[in-house]
């Protein structure tokens, strides 16, 4: 049921040039692998910063902080298993123009930035799938499978709360958002990134 959810909130899926590159210079995609999993771990602990009174939202925030730097350490020891630093982030386009589109007032930020990490984490549930299908290596397959349920659980948990949270607004908003989600994936330039 989880990975139904994404497939009906992502409106295109994944282009196959994607998925060929990853494998191609996987190193690449370890590297920008790990700086995700460091920019959501500081992102679940902003959103707990920025919106300490939705109730059940700073614990949820806490657990998934905790939860993304497990992802984080895990993805840095496969890195230094195969000799490789994190080094500098290179930034993430894609995320970023999903950023620019929360509106600022307090109470259309927290459902913006609430359904923004949804499509995110759904989008990156989607990558690091085809990562554990695709991989050569079995004991990667198994990791991404892994990272994947968990990045799906992650999606679910934001709607749940945009949902509860905004009730009235946020189909329309998430529909909005996922049309300018699915823009982003088609006009930017495939790189060897999770996203
Ligand atoms: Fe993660
Ligand atoms: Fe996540």
């Amino acid at each position: 049921m989880l990975a139904a959810l994404a497939q009906v909130t992502l409106l295109c899926p994944t282009s196959p040039e994607w998925i060929r590159q990853a494998l191609e210079r996987f190193d690449e995609v370890l590297i920008d692998h790990a700086h995700c999993e460091k920019k959501a771990a500081a992102h679940a602990l902003s959103m707990l910063a920025a919106f300490p009174d939705v109730p059940g939202l700073a614990r949820a925030m806490a657990r998934l902080a905790r939860e993304e730097a497990t992802h984080l350490t895990q993805v840095l020891a496969i890195l230094e298993k195969r000799g490789l630093t994190l080094g500098r982030d290179r930034g993430d386009p894609y995320a970023q123009g999903l950023q620019a589109q929360v509106r600022q007032p307090q109470r259309e930020r927290l459902l913006d930035r609430l359904l923004v990490s949804a499509l995110i984490e759904l989008r990156s549930e989607e990558r690091l799938r085809l990562l554990s299908v695709n991989l050569p290596d079995p004991e990667l397959r198994d990791f991404y499978a892994r990272l994947a349920d968990s990045e799906d659980g992650h999606g679910a948990l934001f709607l749940r709360y945009a949902r509860k949270y905004a009730p009235q607004e946020v189909d329309a908003r998430l529909a909005m958002l996922a049309r300018v989600e699915a823009g982003l994936i088609e006009s930017l330039p495939i790189r060897a990134g999770i996203h």
